[in-house]
């Protein structure tokens, strides 16, 4: 209920949730993984700002942070008015080194602040020095806001435990059939705002009979079932295209809501699978 409340709020795809530290963050945005640096990512950045996206997430593994900045920058839209995420990877983490990682990643995306400075996943026995790293940045001011990837429950009780400063948002593999209900709840109850990475579960879901049966009902593609029902649960999305028009389609969702009822069928769809590593378990 309070999710479809929150929903009806958004209305635009420049529509903004609130972080904690005041902090406006867009409920939608592009996601670059797998995008080719240079021309590649230059056209998907661009035609996403054309179509009114504010929102970009890259990260230094990525390795198109260049070409994201070269976007921004051909786009001509005022810097403000833009929200860019990049993430610290793995091999970087620690204190120091994820103080000159940020230094990098800036130089590439050539910008004079970033918007969310994410810890991209939670490296057992870093990144609590990381996220220190990161509390500093953001007290100096060069990020407008910092946060924590793949982190689950457990990973955010031992951050905030002895955290200066708790993170704003918690980016994490979220789709109809790993719903993360729990980890939901727990990021409600703290205010730290949840963002889906692989919404679309790379493209897994897209011939589901039941997302495309309501798909038929909504007059809408599945994709955009899916990332609607992202928003209606008060979780960011980030889905990635380098199709001009499926950049458009996806954000093409601020005109319909789905019914509660509608909502459930798709929350019956959860298996708890992933697609990309657990967060318990990875060895990159
Ligand atoms: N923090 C992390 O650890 C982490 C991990 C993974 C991803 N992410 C972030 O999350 C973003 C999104 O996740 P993702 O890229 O893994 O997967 P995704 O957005 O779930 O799916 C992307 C795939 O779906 C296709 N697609 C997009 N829109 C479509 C549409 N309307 N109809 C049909 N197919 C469509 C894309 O193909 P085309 O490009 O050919 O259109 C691509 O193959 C990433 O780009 C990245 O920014 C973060």
């Amino acid at each position: 209920m309070e999710a479809i409340k929150q929903m009806t709020a958004i209305k635009t795809l420049q529509d903004t949730t609130v972080l904690h530290n005041g902090v406006k963050m867009p409920w939608f945005g592009l996601g670059v993984f797998k995008v080719e640096e240079g021309q590649e990512v230059i056209d998907s950045v661009k035609w996403a700002i054309e179509a009114g996206y504010k929102s970009i997430d890259t990260a230094a593994i990525y390795k198109n942070e260049e070409g994201v900045g070269q976007a921004i920058k051909e786009a001509g839209v005022p810097r403000e008015e833009l929200f860019i995420t990049t993430k610290v990877w793995n091999k970087d983490q620690g204190y120091e080194s994820t103080l000159a990682a940020f230094e990098t990643s800036m130089e590439k995306l050539g910008l004079e602040y970033l918007d969310l400075y994410l810890v991209h996943w939670p490296v057992k026995g870093k990144y609590k020095e990381t996220w220190r790293a990161l509390e500093k940045l953001y007290k100096d001011g060069k990020v407008k806001a910092i946060g924590v990837s793949n982190f689950k429950v457990h990973h955010l009780e031992d951050i905030l435990a002895d955290c200066e400063i708790k993170p704003m948002v918690n980016q994490v593999e979220y789709h109809p059939r790993l719903a993360q209900k729990e980890l939901l709840l727990f990021c409600k109850d703290n205010d730290i705002q949840m963002e889906a990475w692989s919404p679309l579960m790379q493209g897994e879901l897209l011939d589901e009979p039941s997302l495309v049966e309501l798909a038929a009902k909504y007059g809408k593609s599945v994709a955009q079932i899916i990332l609607r029902w992202d928003l209606q649960n008060g979780v960011v999305t980030i889905p990635k295209s380098i199709k001009q028009h499926r950049i458009v389609e996806n954000a093409d969702i601020f005109d319909f809501e789905l019914s509660l009822e509608d909502m459930a069928k798709i929350d019956a769809l959860n298996e708890d699978r992933r697609i990309g590593p657990d967060p318990d378990n990875f060895d990159f």
